[in-house]
This record gives C-alpha cells, sequence and structure tokens, in this order.
C-alpha cells in the first residue's frame, strides 16, 4: 500500500518505529545498529528503514520538524500499516537548571500552543501523555546505562523562532523540563488511535545557560538514546 507521503508496501514497516526528525538520522540508526536493513521509502527523501535488533523486527522513519509534519507520518503509519508504538527520538531546548547538555529528557506529558489535541478534543484540554509501560522502562534502561535521565513535562511549540517575547522563564516556574516540537502531536494522535508512544529526546542546546553541544557529542549522545529506545523493543 502506498500512501501519499510512504511509497512502502504492505507489511514493510515493523510494528515499533522509531521516529527521528532528521531523515539523515533515521539513516544512520539504519545503517549503525539494525541488521538486515532495507529502505521502505524515500518519497520527500523523508527516508525510512525497515531491520531487525537483536533479532526483532524495527522500523526507523524520518518525520521532519514540527507537530503537523510529524502528524502526517506518523498517521499514516498506524492507519495503513498498522504501527503500534511509536518511539520519537529527537532533541531539545533545556529549561532548568538541574538539566545539562546531553541528558536524556523522558517526556512524561507535553503541553502544546499547537491547535492539534484542542481541536482533536473539540476544544478542550487533552492529557497529552506517554505510554507508562514504556516511559517506566526507558527510564530503567538509561539508568542502567548510567545516562542522566529526567522525566517529566516538556512544552511543544510551534515556534523555533518565536515572534514575541519567549515564555521560557514562565515555563522553567512552572517546571517544564524542556522544549521541543514533537511530543504533543505524538501524544494526541496515540490517544486517538490506541498505540503507545513515548518521546525522548536529549538535551542539544540550554535555553536559559545559552550553551549548544558539539557535533561530535550531539553523536555520541544520541548513540546512547538510541540504544535505550532499542531496549525497549
Ligand atoms: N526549541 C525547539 N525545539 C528544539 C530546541 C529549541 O530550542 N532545541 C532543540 N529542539
Amino acid at each position: 500500500m502506498t500512501t501519499p507521503h510512504l511509497s512502502a508496501a504492505p507489511g514493510d514497516y515493523a510494528s515499533t518505529v522509531l521516529m527521528p526528525g532528521d531523515p539523515l538520522r533515521a539513516k544512520y540508526i539504519a545503517e549503525t545498529f539494525l541488521d538486515d536493513v532495507r529502505q521502505v521509502n524515500e518519497v520527500r527523501n523523508m527516508l525510512g528503514y525497515t531491520g531487525s535488533y537483536q533479532g526483532k523486527p524495527v522500523s526507523v522513519q524520518g518525520s521532519g520538524m514540527g507537530v503537523p509534519s510529524f502528524q502526517i507520518y506518523a498517521t499514516e503509519l498506524i492507519r495503513f500499516f498498522g504501527v503500534s508504538r511509536i518511539v520519537r527520538v529527537g532533541s531539545c531546548g533545556a529549561l532548568q537548571h538541574a538539566l545539562s547538555l546531553g541528558d536524556v529528557v523522558l517526556a512524561m506529558g507535553a503541553g502544546t500552543d499547537s491547535m492539534v489535541n484542542r481541536t482533536r478534543f473539540e476544544g478542550r484540554d487533552m492529557a497529552a501523555v506517554a505510554d507508562w509501560g514504556l516511559l517506566l522502562r526507558a527510564a530503567q534502561a538509561a539508568e542502567a546505562a548510567g545516562m542522566t535521565v529526567h522525566v517529566g513535562s516538556v512544552f511543544t511549540s510551534d515556534f523555533f523562532y518565536d515572534p514575541n517575547d519567549n515564555p521560557f522563564d514562565l515555563f522553567e516556574r512552572h517546571g517544564v523540563l524542556a522544549v521541543e516540537m514533537e511530543a504533543a502531536g505524538l501524544y494526541g494522535l496515540a490517544a486517538e488511535h490506541g498505540i503507545e508512544a513515548l518521546a525522548m529526546m536529549t538535551v542539544s542546546d540550554h535555553l536559559k545557560r545559552h550553551e549548544a553541544m558539539s557535533a561530535e557529542d550531539r553523536q555520541s549522545s544520541f548513540d546512547d538514546m538510541t540504544r535505550v529506545a532499542l531496549a525497549l523493543l
């Protein structure tokens, strides 16, 4: 079955899909961590792959940036390819001083300035939350691997470049760990379709301390987080 944005055939995706924003990260994950890999999508260069990790089938599909792009790919994976578990593997900007570059954030819940979940819930607020089993197992796997992991709320913004004053102080006061651009869309979609979902992000920059990770450090902490995501299989 080909969908408007995925040229894959029926059965081409595994039931679990890791979704990085960057399609080249999907290619990197597939080539670095998976066995028996084949490319299943190249429409718009939004690369997708299916292979196995320690004998278990898994797919990796780029999502693009922001809620609308993420939801296009995730919706087609769920509706047309029977995907029942999606793990976002991305990056985020930290807001709390307890967080450092390279730490892992597991989004227990996600607030947002996007309208998608309000629209889904017919004008009401919706609790956009992670699957508890995935969240628990990811926290345990990250801690067992010696990583510094933070579990809590994130804010999913439609703006990377906000035209108004950044609301970062407000978010910080309310305990929001970090800002990113997709988690709330994933969680709303997961609730709509009854699938399991988790968004995990490495801290690539610190918005209060004005720090950013080097390219090499980005790569190694992304690798560590990817292993945690794959441990969920
Ligand atoms: N804003 C939104 N998404 C992000 C950021 C940010 O500052 N850093 C990494 N992903």
